[in-house]
């Protein structure tokens, strides 16, 4: 024993280096499951390495300013200055190339809007309320006018950490915007004061019954036990992933994931594809009235467009019928998602101004647009880009990932493995101690509120008081030179419906402002 003793502790350091690399290299060579590390033993680990930390080299080191997606360096960096209050201009002038493909310019008046002394916004420069109310044109008993024209998306507690959770909560408190549930229920993470839209998918989470059937007794108990449930969503699909369903699994499910979504523990969940409460579009429309009928608030849909063929069948049954959805959430196939499969993420779906496109022409020819309020969602957390959304006929926009990078997601795209170096879309405890909830729901005001006030100065620039103003003329998109550079009525073939709006000091004093009434 002590002769082996003594041996080993005459081996130098760079000797154990050598035994340390040859076990490797024999390991190498005998595993047959890695063929570069089995034809090159040792050295065909540098590659898997370098494989693994590539999203971070390029981000950081390598990438230029605009070249990443989803969101480049200088869009990233928008939004995380704005929401530290911080110098968010660019100096020198633009590093777009405006003269590419769909380069988008806004048109702006001679001389801006001019705010008055008594003007809301002449105080508040961040007062932005939606120019429509939701559930007004139905008659709900509570409709509901958004405080702000900017909320966060749907994101699900389980997709997104409790901390995450809180911190949007808190955050769209601070800012006078809306919170939507995402498919996991309504957790205790959204009761934090924040005015909620609550959200449910084809898995009824937080509304099922035992077989995982819709519940009526359960959603009317949900609203009356919680008053600050503004909205109602049902999500048809989203764009990251049009008509496909998902497995939550049984791994996955805690003591406190199970009492929110009213799932079994330890067991596997599905979401499937397709509604059960619903197989036809006449159904969807009665189960959007039913819901109304019994909560009391606005219903409306999340979808992502494709096919116009049932769209058609929907705006034919709400008009011969007077009923249907008070709004309609039109997500884009650029849309983000916890989880998707990249075929799904990448191709199914169009992108969000061909799909809004299509969706409100059709609405707008059965003269359908003023009853329904249209949200946009597929990254249009940018003022200029909500400025083209308004002008195309969306009157709110919803923010998912834009918001997540408020609150401090680094984009590491790793959102399906639980391991989220942010701590904003993982589950796991260690990972979300780094999240102040105080300082990143600040962090979350601050973003909407810049948001808002860029988006108004864009407004006045181009002559306005409210984007509800906005024109499809006064917006041109790049297809190629200047003289074939086209408004956008011209590139997309249709004239956005004018909204009512009487001015802001209307929308200040409207009874259903924040859902008061
Ligand atoms: C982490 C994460 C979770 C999401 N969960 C849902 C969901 O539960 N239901 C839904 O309809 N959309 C969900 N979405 C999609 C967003 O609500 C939004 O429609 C989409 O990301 C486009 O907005 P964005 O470009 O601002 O991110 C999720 C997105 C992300 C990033």
């Amino acid at each position: 024993m002590e002769s082996i003793l003594d041996f080993l502790s005459n081996i130098t350091w760079w000797m154990w280096i050598i035994i340390a690399l040859a076990i490797v290299a024999i390991r190498d060579i005998i595993q047959n499951k890695h063929t570069i590390s089995h034809n090159f033993p040792i050295v065909g680990h540098f590659r898997y390495m370098l494989e693994s930390i590539g999203p971070e080299l390029r981000q950081y080191l390598v990438a230029n300013n605009r070249e990443e997606l989803p969101f480049n360096r200088i869009e990233r960096g928008w939004v995380y200055a704005s929401s530290k209050n911080e110098n968010n201009y660019e100096g020198f002038g633009t590093d777009r190339d405006i003269y590419a493909h769909q380069h988008i310019f806004i048109n702006n008046a001679m001389l801006p809007y001019k705010l008055e002394d008594n003007h809301p916004n002449k105080k508040d420069k961040h007062f932005l309320p939606c120019a429509k109310v939701m559930g007004e044109y139905n008659k709900r008993k509570r409709p509901y006018r958004p405080a702000s024209v900017i909320n966060v998306s749907a994101m699900s507690f389980g997709s997104l950490s409790a901390k995450a959770v809180e911190s949007l909560n808190k955050g769209v408190k601070l800012a006078g915007a809306y919170h939507n549930t995402g498919e996991g229920g309504l957790s205790p993470y959204h009761k934090n004061g924040g005015d909620v839209v609550f959200h449910f998918g084809t898995g009824y989470f937080g509304v099922r019954d035992d077989d995982g059937n819709f519940s009526m007794e359960k959603l009317k108990q949900l609203v009356k036990e919680n008053p600050f449930v503004r909205a109602i969503e049902v999500k048809l699909s989203q764009g990251a992933k049009p008509g496909k369903g998902g497995v939550l699994p049984g791994s996955k499910i805690t003591k406190e994931i199970s009492e929110i979504r009213h799932v079994p523990m330890g067991e596997d969940v599905l979401s499937p594809p397709n509604h059960s409460a619903f197989n036809t579009i006449p159904e969807l429309v009665e189960f959007v009235e039913a819901i109304a009928q019994e909560t009391g608030l606005p219903v409306g849909i999340k979808a992502a467009i494709g096919k116009l063929e049932q769209w058609e069948e929907l705006a034919d049954y709400m008009k011969a019928n007077n009923k249907g959805p008070d709004f309609i959430t039109v997500d884009g196939g650029e849309g983000g998602t916890g989880a998707a499969p990249p075929s799904f993420a990448d191709h199914v779906s169009l992108p969000w101004v061909y799909g809004f496109g299509d969706l409100y022409k059709l609405f707008k020819d059965k003269g359908l647009t003023e009853r329904i309020v249209f949200i946009g969602s597929g990254k249009l957390g940018f003022p200029a880009k909500a400025a083209m959304a308004f002008a195309m006929g969306a009157d709110c926009i919803n923010v998912a990932r834009e918001a997540m990078m408020s609150i401090g997601c680094i984009q590491a795209q790793v959102c399906h493995t639980n391991r989220c170096p942010a701590g904003v879309a993982t589950q796991n405890k260690w990972l979300q101690r780094g999240i102040n909830v105080p300082l990143k729901s600040e962090r979350l005001a601050q973003y909407f509120n810049t948001f808002k006030k860029e988006l108004l100065e864009i407004t006045h620039a181009a002559g306005y008081e409210h984007p509800c103003q906005f024109k499809m003329t006064d917006v041109e998109v790049n297809v190629d030179d200047h003289n074939l550079s086209k408004e956008l009525d011209r590139t997309y073939n249709y004239n956005k419906v004018e909204v009512p709006f009487n001015g802001v000091q209307a929308l200040k004093d409207c009874m259903h402002l924040g859902g008061k009434a």
